[in-house]
């Protein structure tokens, strides 16, 4: 069973898994898959349009999201544009944090409060951004990869798996062993 506020705002063309809580004002768009046990807070907005180039004339390939994910409150996960925007399983996702159209975020990543993750971005499983980092889009984030609180990843930023990355622009701190 789902338990789905009264004020959110949920497409007929959504589907739903079982086990899920969807709170107060919560938008989910056209083209949104949901699978299981997922948590979205107050006020996140899921599968709007793409803010790409094109946006008004973008396709909507909407967001495919797996098992077990938590969106606090106001998080924003956009529809793809090419495919759909995946969100995986077990990902967590603080308060303002945005994914852009056609992000790929695998098993295990987090996004801190106010952190940017740009069009076509893909994170690896387990990287971690930090509160307000920024990854331009069209990246790899690496696994285990760690971007630090305000830094902002450019296309220059050289990440390799478990780096620890801080500054702007994004510069490799140490390697995290943990
Ligand atoms: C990047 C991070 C993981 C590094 O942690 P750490 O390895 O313990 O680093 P330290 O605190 O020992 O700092 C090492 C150096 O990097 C600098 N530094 C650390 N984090 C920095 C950051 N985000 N931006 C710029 N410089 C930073 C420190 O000033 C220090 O500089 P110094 O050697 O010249 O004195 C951590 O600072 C960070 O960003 N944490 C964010 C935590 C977070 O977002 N939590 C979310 C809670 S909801």
């Amino acid at each position: 069973m789902n338990k789905i506020h009264p004020t959110a705002i949920i497409h007929p063309t959504v589907k739903i898994g079982e086990g899920n809580f969807i709170g107060p004002y919560v938008v989910i768009e056209e083209n949104v898959i949901i699978g299981n046990n997922n948590y979205f807070g107050p006020f996140c907005i899921i599968g709007d349009i793409g803010e790409s180039i094109n946006f008004f004339n973008s396709a909507r390939k909407g967001v495919e999201i797996g098992d077990n994910n938590r969106f606090t409150k106001q998080v924003t996960i956009d529809s793809g544009t090419v495919l759909p925007t995946k969100i995986k399983n077990n990902t967590l996702w603080l308060k303002n944090a945005h994914a852009g159209h056609d992000v790929v975020a695998n098993d295990f990543i987090q996004v801190r409060c106010n952190g940017i993750i740009g069009g076509h971005v893909e994170l690896k499983e387990n990287a971690k951004i930090f509160l307000n980092a920024i990854i331009h889009p069209r990246l790899v984030v690496p696994k285990s990869c760690i971007i630090g609180m305000g830094a902002v990843v450019v296309k220059k930023t050289e990440l390799i798996e478990n780096g620890v990355y801080i500054g702007s622009p994004a510069r490799l701190l140490r390697i995290n062993n943990i």
